[in-house]
């Protein structure tokens, strides 16, 4: 089958090892990516006190069979499910399951599609019943780390460009980000190189070029950003307890800038509007 290849010989590899892909390879990310994020527009209605998040990925396994499509999560290194649904002080990787969702949980969900052989990867944060005000302030402040980094995304400026814009506001604003996890470039493939730090100085790190393919996915913390991992491998709590927000999307430097692969259709990216 063509999607569990994980070699790729599309483009050409840059002396990083970070695949260039053609003009044509656009449409096909732009295809996962748009079921990806209309995977999470579909969610919002299915979060509230009470709902458990293993109902919410029953869902999201039901969207991407009636679309045809894969889930890239299925099967992926013993992982079982087609989201990643992280609550509160959960950083990334919760599993779903029988946890019920309480008033004022903040939760990420994560949906991996493979649309075509092509990987479409991005996450939301989302509210069971009122948001709280400082869940609030450090939602908005992840959501806007990610978009500052995206702005750094043009040909000619390095991968430690996009991290130190990401660093830089969230450290100002007093948050802190997580550094035991990543971006990634993707594609054909769901993990390829380079790892895209959310933290750096300008200036270091690969350069970007056009046709590259990857990931942006700041976790921030409102207190320390260590974690550590649980006793099922997979979920990455904060060492400190502290709550801990995410937004992915996945994109394509182009000719002056990015393309945003996984962007709502319906503009949706906020937990309240
Ligand atoms: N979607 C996650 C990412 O952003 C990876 C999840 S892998 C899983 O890279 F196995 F935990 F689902
Ligand atoms: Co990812
Ligand atoms: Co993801």
């Amino acid at each position: 089958m063509e999607q569990t290849l994980n070699h790729e010989t599309r483009g050409r590899l840059t002396k990083d090892g970070i695949r260039i892909y053609d003009d044509a390879d656009f449409a096909g990310m732009h295809a996962a990516g748009r079921l990806a994020a209309e995977i999470l527009d579909a969610m919002a209605p299915l979060v509230f006190p009470g709902q458990t998040t293993g109902a919410i990925d029953r869902r999201i396994t039901e969207m991407v069979e009636e679309a045809g499509a894969t889930s890239a999560t299925i099967g992926y290194k013993g992982y079982k499910h087609a989201s990643c649904i992280s609550v509160n002080h959960v950083v990334c990787h919760g599993i779903p399951g029988d946890k019920v969702l309480k008033d004022g949980d903040i939760l990420n969900i994560d949906v991996t599609v493979i649309v075509d052989g092509w990987f479409g990867d991005t996450s939301r944060m989302y509210v069971a019943g009122k948001l709280p005000r400082k869940a609030e302030r450090l939602i908005e402040i992840t959501h806007n780390a990610l978009m500052l980094g995206i702005e750094a995304v043009k040909p000619g400026n390095t991968f430690g460009d996009i991290g130190h814009a990401i660093q830089g506001y969230v450290e100002s604003h007093r948050m802190s980000v997580v550094r035991d996890f990543c971006g990634h470039g993707l594609g054909r493939v769901f993990h390829a190189p380079p790892n895209v730090l959310h933290y750096g100085r300008p200036g270091t790190g690969a350069v970007l070029e056009p046709g590259m393919f990857f990931t942006i996915e700041p976790m921030v913390n409102l207190g320390r950003p260590e974690t550590k991992t649980l006793a099922d491998d997979w979920t990455a709590v904060t060492r400190d307890k502290s709550l801990s927000a995410q937004f992915e999307h996945s994109v394509g430097v182009t000719e002056d800038g990015a393309e945003i692969f996984t962007l709502s259709p319906a503009g949706k990216f906020h937990p309240t509007y």
